[in-house]
């Protein structure tokens, strides 16, 4: 450039600004969480608040709850509750848009999803236990189609965090997203393809997005109820969810407190 030329230097091409980003320090997190008694725990241990200019659309349900904690600067969305029925907006479409939303207006270095999850006992998964996600997939998009049946599918991976893993002592596993609690036939044969021990509905929905936008996520789920056993599942579900979510809720803390001060190559 001539003496004086004011015009910045060109960005850096793509991968680099990826290295980039992969090694400065976290300090923007968003926790996203579907469930209200999922996320108050939450909300009360980092003690976050509820903001009140939404950063979101006039009208729409979704709650941003903020706050700092050491390092970093923490947001928690919730869905909300569905504006008709006053109940939890669970499963993949809410959970897509809140984190396009989130992404689009808060710019996170990392995304956490947590949440509860059904587990496989025959996979190794008890009630209570935390695993923490390497890769998401979708048991109830089948589009028996050559290449759009991987379409379907929708694997994405979470980032890969083993100091994470080992520091904390998680459980690591395969996770399948599906928009139903209860599991067909036909589910059921897709969730073993997809080789996952966790079933919930939210979780490739949120990697999708995480993706597409190029921001990583890690994924942590609790077990609140077994699949492969005998007591039908939303009686299990609710009868545990108190007792798991307060599991869940020191997962998280655990995981944040091990995030503080590190960038995302050092998961
Ligand atoms: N969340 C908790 N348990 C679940 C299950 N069995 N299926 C889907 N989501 C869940």
């Amino acid at each position: 450039a001539a003496l004086g030329d004011q015009s910045e230097a060109p960005p850096p091409p793509p991968d680099q600004q990826a290295m980039a980003s992969q090694n400065k320090p976290i300090s923007n997190i968003v926790i996203i969480i579907a469930m209200q008694t999922e996320a108050l725990p939450i909300v009360n241990r980092f003690q976050l608040t509820e903001e009140p200019n939404s950063p979101f659309p006039q009208g729409v349900p979704w709650v941003r709850y903020r706050g700092t904690y050491k390092n970093l600067n923490v947001s928690l969305i919730w869905p909300g509750k569905d504006p008709v029925l006053g109940v939890d907006s669970v499963g993949t479409i809410s959970s897509a848009l809140v984190t396009y939303a989130a992404i689009q207006t808060l710019q996170p270095d990392l995304i956490i999803n947590a949440g509860t999850a059904g587990g496989f006992k025959a996979k190794g998964a008890s009630i209570g236990d935390v695993f923490i996600v390497s890769d998401c997939a979708f048991h109830d998009r089948r589009i028996p189609i050559p290449v759009f049946d991987l379409y379907g599918v929708g694997l994405r991976k979470a980032v890969e965090a083993p100091n994470l893993v080992r520091e904390l002592n998680l459980k690591v596993a395969k996770l399948s997203t599906g928009d139903s609690l209860d599991m067909s036939q036909q589910d059921e044969s897709s969730i073993i393809a997809n080789d996952a021990t966790l079933k919930d509905m939210e979780g490739a929905a949120i990697a999708y997005v995480a993706e597409l936008l190029k921001v990583p996520a890690v994924f942590v789920k609790a077990v609140t109820d077994i699949i492969d056993g005998d007591k039908p599942t939303a009686e299990e579900f609710l009868q545990n969810l108190a007792a798991v979510t307060a599991k869940l809720d020191l997962a998280v803390e655990k995981v944040i407190n091990f995030i503080n001060g590190k960038c995302i190559a050092e998961l």
